[in-house]
């Protein structure tokens, strides 16, 4: 099989790639391990810049975001007892969020990929790319126990932190950056009316807590918890307990619970992989870095990569320049390590990190004490969540 652009994922990096590139007539096929229905199990965060609300337009996968998002002006940030608005609205100058559920804009799209005759194939488990330095690579997958091949122009690498395509490029040319951090998220779904109707981060000597929402009747939830737990220490009772005592009393007082229709836990790691070109290749989104989710930054980075990838790809069809393809990586990598500041930040802020002891602690509570007393403060946080500009 031959197409024009091989996209290894079907998760949101890679449809939207398709979806734009189709609506500029250049043909792709999007390999997907699992089951799209599979995919659609997945629970990821909600929080959209609008940068990332502007490119799901232009891909016209937004009249249901349009109609069920919900646009917030601000969140709150809650220490000490107490909840702190964070008015982005104000301090940007008009700017806010989108909260619609990943899940949703993965629906969303694969919806207008198949309306559009898109080729999607499933279960297709890409097992390498071979000839990246050549103007033909080729996309080797397994599918129903037999190997395949996809010849390519392009190949575009939307397959997440574990996927095949990083793993391409020799390990000689690939430059990364980690961080992991000592705890994680334990996360859970219930189909209970949200806390507040914006989003609540609290800092507590307990640990992290988050409140954040679907919609009005499902709320996602999260705490700090150790790397060591499993979901089976926690009972719902007591991850609502546990919830309750790290919230401002008046927040756990009206807070509405009920069974989990979902509980996981995630490690939270930060990963830069700068080698986001190689030849023909180019990663995208997860493949190429990953973000704690304090921020909400994971899929709004994987929208400005397929925002500046689309871009150049687009550009070599229609004017046989490769210029946008040539800047792709140093672009995009100039607003990810941007994003990997902020999620960092927002993550050192919030969670408790027992080894830096007492005096780390206290670190914490100045920062959060200057934060809301300086208003410049206040607009570098405002200005970094709803997000960077594409530039
Ligand atoms: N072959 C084919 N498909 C693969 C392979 C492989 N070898 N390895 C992984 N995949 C698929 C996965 O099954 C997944 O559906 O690639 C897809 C990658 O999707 P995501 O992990 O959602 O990554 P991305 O599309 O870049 O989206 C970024 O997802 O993880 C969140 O925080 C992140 O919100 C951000 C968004
Ligand atoms: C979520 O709704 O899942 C969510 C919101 C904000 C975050 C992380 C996750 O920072």
């Amino acid at each position: 099989m031959r197409t024009q652009v091989g996209i290894i994922g079907g998760g949101p990096s890679g449809l939207i790639l398709s979806q734009l590139l189709h609506l500029q007539g250049i043909e792709s096929v999007v390999l997907e391990r699992k089951t799209m229905d599979y995919v659609l199990t997945r629970i990821r965060a909600g929080v959209l810049e609008q940068g990332c609300v502007d490119l799901l337009r232009e891909a016209q996968a937004h009249e249901r975001m349009d109609r069920e998002g919900y646009e917030h002006d601000g969140f709150n940030i809650a220490f000490q007892g107490e909840c702190h608005r964070v008015d982005l609205k104000g301090l940007t100058g008009g700017t806010g969020v989108m909260v619609y559920g990943q899940t949703e804009i993965t629906r969303d799209l694969i919806e207008v990929r198949r309306a559009a005759g898109g080729t999607i194939i499933e279960e297709a488990e890409v097992l390498g790319v071979e000839g990246a330095e050549t103007d033909s690579p080729v996309i080797r997958y397994k599918k129903d126990g037999q190997e395949h091949t996809l010849i390519c122009d392009f190949v575009a690498g939307c397959d997440g932190y574990h996927g095949a395509s990083r793993r391409s490029i020799p390990s000689t040319l690939l430059k990364t950056f980690e961080k992991v951090y000592p705890f994680g998220w334990l996360g859970i779904m219930s189909e209970t009316p949200p806390a507040d109707h914006e989003l609540i981060y609290t800092r507590h000597e307990r640990g992290f807590a988050l409140c954040s929402m679907r919609n009005e009747n499902l709320s996602r939830h999260y705490i700090q918890c150790s790397l060591d737990d499993s979901v089976d220490d926690w009972s719902d009772d007591r991850f609502w307990d546990e919830l309750r005592r790290r919230l401002p009393e008046n927040v756990a007082d009206t807070l509405v619970t009920g069974p989990s229709i979902e509980k996981s836990i995630a490690p939270l790691r930060s990963f830069v992989c700068e080698t986001m070109r190689h030849g023909r290749l180019f990663l995208a989104g997860d493949a190429a870095h990953i973000v704690p989710p304090t921020g909400a930054k994971g899929l709004n980075l994987a929208a400005s990569d397929i925002y500046f990838l689309s871009r150049g790809l687009i550009e070599f069809y229609k004017s046989g320049s490769e210029a946008g393809l040539d800047t792709y990586a140093s672009k995009a990598l100039r607003r990810v390590w941007m994003a990997e500041r902020f999620s960092w930040w927002m993550t050192s802020l919030l969670h408790n990190f027992p080894e830096t002891g007492g005096f780390g602690s206290r670190m914490q509570d100045a920062e959060l004490d200057y934060l809301f007393g300086s208003k410049a403060a206040l607009t570098s946080l405002a200005e970094n969540y709803v997000g960077l500009p594409y530039e």
